[in-house]
């Protein structure tokens, strides 16, 4: 009764729902800070499939808060993030529950899922290189060489405090320690062609106007340029550049971040949870939910959209994201303190 009550309010609450709130016990309640629009077809073919509902909410910010706020009576069953540090924070908060599958652990690299089952990655975004068709010869690169003397005044880069650098710079401070980090820091903002900061698709805007020959970028953007899906004039953007899935020095493999998911501590469809999960690496399901941003399936082998495919093999960097996230607060300070955004 509270329940339905609490998941009443939470729809009510939400700027946008999609599905019914049917009180049946054939449903799962998803909370989302991702667009509904990106994951809505998946859930549709879950339901058609499984006969099970489910019933999204989209939760923009504190999502944490606010199922802390609901506590024992939360409606909430599972929870869809980006960024590995969100889930992790998720989990930090006590607001998840282990999950054991046979499933999720065959079809998820245990690189990106906790290790006791408490998050899961779904899909991946790969922090790449991109460089000037025109001026660029070089195919293969490491991160490391972002800061050789060679681009002075050529590199482009959003700034060092979002969470996608500071997942990166956290990956390098796990690999060599704060001190080369921040070194290679040092290294990138002498390079600078601009100041740090606009968003990523801004490097292959720059790269374009002749700004800048190479930067960093997640991988999807370039779906969304190349595609038309953002606008006529990003198409440009996106052909005038070319992506090189990068390495650190240590050759183990190219930076990923995840989106993903997480089953709630007071789940109370927790079964049907766990089935829309395991359904979520299912191959078909893959295939969609990394075509619909141009994302990289997290299952081995699940296929690629081709715009994705051409970028070449991504080999992951098998370094464990807990503990990159360990690091992310000592990246966030090492930014500072070198200056990195003035
Ligand atoms: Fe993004």
């Amino acid at each position: 009764m509270i329940r339905n009550h609490l998941l009443r309010a939470a729809l009510a609450a939400s700027a946008v729902v999609i599905g019914a709130a049917a009180a049946s016990a054939d449903e799962v309640n998803v909370y989302t800070t991702r667009e509904p629009g990106l994951i809505q077809p998946l859930f549709e073919r879950f339901t058609a499939e499984s006969g099970i509902t489910v019933n999204t909410i989209f939760v923009k910010e504190g999502l944490g808060e606010r199922v802390a706020t609901e506590g024992e009576n939360s409606p909430a069953d599972l929870f869809s993030v980006v960024d590995y540090g969100n889930l992790i924070d998720l989990v930090d908060r006590g607001l998840t529950q282990p999950v054991q599958s046979d499933v999720l652990e065959a079809a998820i690299p245990a690189s990106l899922r906790g290790a006791d089952g408490q998050w899961f990655a779904l899909s991946m975004r790969a922090r790449v290189i991109y460089t000037s068709k025109e001026r660029v010869t070089e195919t293969a690169m490491t991160y490391e060489d972002l800061a050789d003397p060679k681009w002075q005044g050529k590199v482009c880069i959003r700034s060092g405090q979002h969470p996608y650098n500071t997942s990166l710079i956290a990956a390098l401070i796990a690999k060599d320690g704060a001190e080369v980090a921040e070194g290679w820091l040092e290294g990138v903002k002498a390079n600078l062609a601009r100041k740090a900061g606009g968003g990523d698709r801004d490097v292959a805007r720059d790269i374009l106007a002749g700004l800048c020959d190479v930067g960093v970028a997640n991988s999807y953007y370039v779906g969304l340029m190349r595609s038309g899906k953002g606008g006529e004039e990003q198409v440009a953007w996106g052909d005038a550049i070319n992506v090189i899935l990068p390495t650190f020095k240590d050759g183990a493999g190219t930076h990923v971040n995840v989106s993903g998911a997480a089953l709630a501590k007071h789940a109370p469809n927790r079964d049907n949870a766990v089935k829309l999960l395991e359904f979520l690496v299912s191959d078909e399901a893959q295939k969609l939910y990394a075509e619909a941003n141009y994302e990289y399936p997290v299952k081995a082998g699940a296929p690629l959209d081709p715009i994705v495919a051409s970028f070449g093999d991504l080999k992951i960097d098998p370094l464990p994201l807990t503990e990159v996230a360990a690091h992310r607060k000592d990246a966030s300070l090492l930014v500072d303190e070198v200056g990195f955004d003035n």
